[in-house]
């Protein structure tokens, strides 16, 4: 008997993800990428897309996970094998190499030797990022509550091109999928698509996959022809319409890369403003996944956080900054500027124009100012870096004033030298610290300076030419 669907007299029965495997589909070779790297580690809002599906997968707590991977499948493994840890998989994952790429079809078929242990599986596309646990779990307690042998997830697009339509009898029972390569004219304006999400039964797909026979150009082997074969067989097929469409985007170009980062980036962005943060334009805000964003903080229009980044409570990230990788406590004031993979901490302002590169703690209620760089190094709190400095490999103490336009000269022509101005001193404007060399506590250094040697604590040190007034 087939399945009607939409009928929903058979009572839910709680998932059991202890018989089911989840299979990630990663082995195509995006030929329509064009691009070097394989398409399923083109990253979406900060990690590849085969990250998004080991996530997802990892949600659904299998009793194993199985990715195919075959074009550069030393490259995909690789990466892969730096994913499970942020995914929270302890269990690795199988690989199975598919040898020749012969289709979605011979993808599995190669991962029947993994499958057979287990009652259930669920497959999915390593190119469809946005897939929600939500809608897989739906589909899961659908699949075993009527207990289909295969259920795929579809969804209705207005604009279906490229993906394979699912057609119903007049009834609403699937029929089957066609792939639009094969397509009718009548079948390709049928807006219910395949998202490329199924769970099968074992059992079923040792069956069914031995009949899928070779179409189209390539000759490739169609998942998506198992459906139309278990049914011929009387067995139960059945698709689960995810009211949410987006989700079922599916990545072949970088036009729907493009498309897919956007709808990711509109998640995040809502995520975080339903958590307290204010963003005042989303539409001009960029935020990665990994980006973790406390109550009262307040992004202004033009900003682009990406990486595993952390901003503090009531932090304000001010137009047209730039952050990548950084630690951000609270109250701070960013103001138009560059940061990377750095830690600024509590109550400290930076910018207009500032640039603080990898390796630098500044604060807390520090200060560094307009058109300053910062590399490699620790400004002390209450100190002030404020106007147009270079500041590399120095380890400032506390309130520190650094005048306008000094430069630690921390290069040497072969190798980095360090400057250590300690607590309580103060640098006049254009002075020169030639490192490695040691300004110490309370000491002062007079504006245009060429500091070469190491300042005692206290002193006064004066390094330039005496002014002649000439009449
Ligand atoms: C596929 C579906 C289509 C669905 C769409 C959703 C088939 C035949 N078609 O089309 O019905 O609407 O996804 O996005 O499955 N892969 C392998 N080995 C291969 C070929 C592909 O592992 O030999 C993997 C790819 O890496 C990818 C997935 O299978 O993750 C789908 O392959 P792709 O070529 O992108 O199929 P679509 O044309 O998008
Ligand atoms: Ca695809």
């Amino acid at each position: 008997m087939a399945f009607i669907y939409g009928r929903n007299d058979i009572p839910v029965k709680p998932v059991k993800n202890s018989q089911i495997a989840v299979l990630i589909l990663a082995a195509g070779s995006g030929t329509r990428m064009e691009s070097d790297l394989p398409k399923v580690l083109h990253p979406i809002c900060g990690r590849p897309m085969l990250f998004h599906a080991l996530r997802v997968a990892s949600a659904l707590k299998p009793a194993a996970i199985g990715i195919v991977i075959g074009h550069q499948a030393d490259l995909v493994k690789k990466a892969a094998g730096g994913m499970f840890k942020d995914c929270a998989i302890s269990k690795p994952p199988q690989f199975i190499v598919q040898k020749k790429l012969l289709g979605s079809g011979n993808a599995v078929l190669e991962s029947l030797p993994f499958l057979k242990k287990f009652k259930s599986v669920v497959v999915l596309c390593a190119d469809t990022p946005l897939i929600s646990y939500e809608s897989l779990y739906s589909l899961i307690q659908n699949h075993q509550a009527h207990n289909n042998l295969a259920t795929l997830l579809s969804a209705k697009l207005l604009n279906p091109k490229g993906y394979g339509r699912v057609i119903r009898s007049p009834l609403g029972e699937v029929l089957k999928i066609v792939e639009e390569t094969v397509a009718t004219p009548k079948e390709a304006a049928v807006s219910e698509i395949n998202s490329g999400s199924y769970i099968f039964e074992v059992s079923a797909l040792i069956e069914g996959l031995k009949e899928i026979g070779a179409k189209g150009e390539k000759k490739e082997h169609f998942l998506t022809d198992i459906l139309e074969i278990l049914r011929s067989k009387g067995g139960r097929i059945a698709a689960h319409l995810t009211p949410n469409a987006e989700e079922a985007l599916g990545v072949n170009t970088r036009v729907q890369l493009a498309a897919a980062e956007r709808v990711m980036n509109r998640r995040i962005l809502e995520r975080l403003m339903l958590s307290g943060v204010t963003i005042k334009d989303p539409g001009s805000t960029h935020i990665d996944c990994d980006v973790d964003i406390a109550r009262d903080a307040v992004i202004e229009p033009f900003v682009m956080i990406s990486g595993k980044s952390k901003i503090g409570k009531k932090t304000r990230i001010g137009a047209f900054s730039k952050l990548s990788n950084v630690e951000i406590g609270p109250e701070c004031e960013i103001e138009m500027s560059r940061l990377d993979s750095c830690r600024i901490l509590e109550k400290s302002e930076i910018g207009p124009f500032s640039h603080i590169r990898p390796d630098s703690v500044v604060g807390p209620k520090a200060r560094v100012g307009n058109f300053s760089e910062v590399k490699a190094s620790r400004i002390g709190m209450g100190s002030k870096v404020s106007h147009l400095s270079y500041i590399g490999d120095a380890d400032i103490g506390e309130e520190v004033n650094v005048g306008a336009g000094t430069i630690t000269c921390n290069f040497d022509g072969k190798k980095k030298n360090q400057t250590v101005i300690e607590t309580g001193a103060f640098v006049g404007s254009n002075v020169n610290l030639v490192a490695p060399v040691k300004v110490g506590r309370y000491a002062r250094v007079a504006a245009g300076s060429t500091i070469t040697e190491n300042v005692p604590a206290k002193a006064l040190a004066i390094a330039r030419e005496r002014q002649i007034n000439k009449i």
